[in-house]
């Protein structure tokens, strides 16, 4: 596998370079953009690891570069330890992580790993993703919220019809486990059949989804069937429908119409039995002005709509998702670990622009990084931390359900703390001294907002907490 290091300073290049390559990655590194881009054109990488900032511009721009040429290079962008904002503009962007400088490598090689997990299971269901026998309860979908609370009412009322079903919501909002509870609580004998209709070139696509006959096009040597035929009696999925051509809705449109398919290179129409259900994240409505998306296919499709909140939307499913996900990753480590009250304040604040996917990912690098029993707001990624208490300060908006002057005033507080230690490279008298502060109540504030180490930390604890909370 192939990892390529984005970074303008030598150190950190060689440093990498040498953890990797001591974890068999073959290491390329550039120092700025324009080396970047010539390592991606001569050998595409499969991993990226990008800083965000570099001497002829953003680690931004590269990350959308690589993603628009290939979605499936996982890059993680290394980000100032401030940078809140980037670090969510960079997950929007499709950066599978992001990690806060200075990092801790474990941390990094932890992040670097599930890449690879995770690029061997798209593998596997990138052409077809079948399953036999899946238990699947509804236990799995955790929500106490109204919204999904209803979302459970419509489908334990239509699980059992043949309805179509469109899904959709921001992505990691849970529109693949909705439509998997579908099928396993309807009752039918077929298979469960799942296809990424965004991840396919569209003659592909094609061939996967209605089979081909042999000859149909070079390299088409044995006749193959279709998913549709594959998910006979049973239901298929088509995932990100709203990626398809105009050209494939069309057929698409047709086969929902006649409840036939007929293959690539073929005559006959083989009728079939399939629940259709489709997901998107998009406004379909949207595309149909734009004029993307057919509008009579939207009707076929949208015979049900069932519309997934997104997690900001419902943030008292937060606490019962983030013990949900405690139990599932700390079930294979023997001791169930806790989570303390001061970081679960911070993740039901925070917005999770990634929805439930990114408090899932969240949860599974804590449980997996954090020694002791405990996970502290210190295990909590930063724009955990910090993202939550500061929507728009630069905006100074007043959104429309008001804030919470309070924690502004300290999400604002120790934004300035982090900047006036990473300018001070972390000597604590000169951040307070940038702060306008004494030292001593620089370090009541750091220790009180978990900013600086804890070795450090437990020096001091008691005498000041005495002195400054008498
Ligand atoms: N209500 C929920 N309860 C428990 N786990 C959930 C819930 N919603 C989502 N998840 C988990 O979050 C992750 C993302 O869910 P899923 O893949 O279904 O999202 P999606 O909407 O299809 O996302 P995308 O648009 O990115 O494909 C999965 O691991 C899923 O198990
Ligand atoms: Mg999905």
């Amino acid at each position: 596998m192939d990892l390529l290091i984005v970074d303008d300073e030598a150190s950190l290049r060689d440093f990498l370079s040498i953890v990797f390559e001591r974890e068999s990655w073959t290491v390329e590194t550039a120092a700025t953009l324009a080396e970047a881009r010539k390592a991606i054109r001569k050998n595409e990488p499969d991993v990226v690891l990008c800083d965000l900032m570099l001497p002829d511009g953003s680690g931004l721009d590269l990350l959308r570069e690589i993603k628009e040429q290939n979605p499936s290079v996982g890059v993680i962008m290394l980000t100032a330890h401030t940078s809140t904002r980037s670090a969510v503009e960079a997950l929007k962007a499709g950066a599978f992580d992001y990690i806060a400088k200075p990092f801790d490598i474990d941390e990094l090689k932890f992040i670097v790993r599930k890449i690879v997990q995770h690029r061997e299971l798209e593998d596997e269901n990138l052409h077809l993703r079948v399953e036999l026998e899946e238990k699947f309860t509804f236990s799995n979908i955790i929500g106490k919220s109204r919204k999904m609370q209803e979302i459970f009412s419509i489908i334990g009322r239509i699980a059992k019809t043949n309805s179509t079903v469109l899904i959709s919501g921001e992505s990691g909002t849970g529109k693949e486990l909705i439509a998997r509870a579908i099928h396993y609580n309807s009752g039918r004998r077929g298979k469960f059949v799942s296809i990424n209709c965004g991840a396919l070139p569209e003659t592909l696509l094609e061939s996967e989804l209605f089979g081909h006959e042999r000859g149909a096009f070079t390299g088409a040597i044995r006749e193959k069937r279709g998913l549709f035929m594959e998910a006979e009696r049973g239901t298929i999925f088509l995932d990100e429908i709203g990626e398809t051509s105009t050209a494939m809705q069309i057929k698409l449109l047709r086969v929902l119409q006649e409840r036939a398919v007929r293959k690539v290179g073929g005559t006959e129409e083989f009728p079939i039995e399939v629940r259709v259900l489709a997901a998107t994240n998009r406004d379909l409505t949207d595309s149909i002005q734009k004029g993307t998306f057919r509008e009579d296919l939207f009707y076929r499709i949208n015979v049900i709509p069932i519309e997934l909140p997104s997690l900001r939307q419902r943030k008292e499913d937060i606490p019962i998702l983030a013990e949900h996900f405690i139990a599932k990753f700390s079930g294979n480590q023997g001791t169930r670990k806790r989570i303390s009250a001061d970081a679960m304040r911070a993740l039901e604040k925070y917005s999770w622009p990634g929805n439930v996917r990114e408090l899932e990912n969240v949860i599974e690098r804590m449980t997996a990084l954090e020694e002791s029993d405990v996970l502290s707001t210190r295990s909590l990624p930063e724009v955990v931390l910090l993202g939550t208490a500061v929507p728009d300060v630069m905006s100074l908006e007043l959104p429309a359900d008001g804030i919470s002057l309070e924690e502004h005033l300290e999400g604002i507080g120790k934004i300035f703390m982090l900047k006036a230690l990473e300018r001070s490279g972390g000597v604590q008298t000169q951040a307070a001294e940038f702060l306008k502060m004494s030292f001593r109540s620089f370090r009541y504030y750091a220790k009180k907002y978990d900013l600086i180490s804890r070795d450090v930390k437990n020096e001091h604890t008691k005498n000041e907490e005495e002195e400054l909370n008498p």
